[in-house]
């Protein structure tokens, strides 16, 4: 073959999209995924946007018209599109089958992974599956939505980052469109860099639930040591940017964001202190926290703006603070 393996792999990528994508048109594609995806609300331009499709539910759907296009077994299985039976070498079958397929696509738009739902609630089966690290994906240096989102991102000067593909589709319909999802693990360093080559202004929307609390917590503070400048917004229990903004409604979504946007210190304090400010042991606990993350930031004047700020709102002298806050500056080294 004249191409090289990474650009065999992107071959391969973009020629399963489009079979996925095409599956919505006839038969269980359209009746199943295609009204699974409208079910969830998205419209076509919104599934055209993010050119979402479906797997069939079989072995061999996606290989037999790989095969007779021409593609070798041995790429689409680097591609991660299909994997190898166990001790039956050269025996092969499809990754993805029966799910509503989320392509991932690289800053130029090029699809290097997926990510696959099921459909129905089985127990047995992880509600998402996604294509494994290869040549051209690495999970970790990848955020989903950032081809979609890159241009409103400079514009706006703003990143929201939630934790879901659906989440990102979802903002969308309600016109937010600077928005990225890390996909339900922890940031890494590279996600941030990239965020930074956009903006250094980030808006963490986890979900509503404690993982999802415990989540922005770690991510806040990799944020900040990324040298950005950080808020969050906390949605009520058990609700993600997706059911919250289907409920809410565009307009009232936007206005929920505007209105529960905090920064790190704010949204520190009220999580440490859950309305209670005045019980001593649970301020103790805030300033802890607080100092912690200021801990993390680089830049030793924020670091000092911060402080300021952090004393005035817990009401306490800023010498404390900032005696604890070189006390943790200390341990961090
Ligand atoms: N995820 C995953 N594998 C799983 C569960 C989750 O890769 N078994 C990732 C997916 O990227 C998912 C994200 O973590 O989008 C957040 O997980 P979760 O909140 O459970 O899913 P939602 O995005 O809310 O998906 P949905 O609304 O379809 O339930
Ligand atoms: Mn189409
Ligand atoms: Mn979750
Ligand atoms: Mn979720
Ligand atoms: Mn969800």
């Amino acid at each position: 073959q004249a191409y090289n393996e990474k650009e065999s792999l992107y071959i391969a990528l973009n020629f399963a999209k489009t079979f996925f994508h095409e599956n919505l048109q006839s038969g269980e594609g359209k009746s199943i995924g295609l009204s699974y995806l409208k079910e969830r609300g998205f419209d076509m331009a919104t599934i055209e946007k993010f050119e979402l499709g479906y797997s069939l539910d079989g072995w061999d759907h996606l290989l037999n018209k790989a095969r007779t296009s021409g593609f070798e077994e041995t790429n689409l299985l680097k591609a991660g599109l299909i994997l190898e039976r166990e001790n039956k070498p050269g025996n092969y079958y499809d990754r993805f089958r029966g799910r509503v397929m989320f392509p991932i696509h690289n800053l130029s738009g090029k699809p290097i992974a997926f990510g696959a739902r099921i459909m129905t609630q089985d127990k047995k089966q992880p509600k998402y599956i996604n294509s494994p690290e290869t040549a051209i994906y690495h999970k970790s240096d990848v955020l989903y939505g950032i081809y979609q989102a890159k241009q409103a991102i400079r514009q706006k000067e703003n990143c929201y980052l939630v934790e879901g593909y659906t989440d990102v589709i979802s903002m969308h319909l309600a016109g937010v469109e600077n928005v990225v999802a890390s996909s339900g693990t922890s940031l890494t360093e590279n996600q941030i860099k990239l965020i930074k080559r956009f903006t250094d202004q980030v808006t963490v929307l986890y979900d509503g639930d404690d993982a999802g609390i415990n989540a922005s917590l770690r991510g806040i503070d990799m944020l900040l040591e990324g040298g950005l400048n950080v808020k969050a917004v906390v949605f009520p229990p058990n609700e993600d940017p997706d059911s919250f903004s289907r409920k809410a409604g565009k307009e009232g979504f936007q206005k929920f964001l505007e209105a529960e946007e905090k920064d790190f210190i704010h949204f520190k304090i009220d999580l440490f202190t859950k309305g209670a400010a005045d019980d001593p042991i649970k301020k103790a606990e805030a300033i802890r926290q607080v100092v912690l993350s200021i801990s993390k930031v680089p830049d030793p004047i924020i670091r000092s703006v911060y402080a300021k700020e952090s004393a005035r709102l817990l009401g306490m002298e800023e010498d404390i603070l900032l005696t604890e806050l070189n006390r943790q500056l200390l341990k961090n080294q």
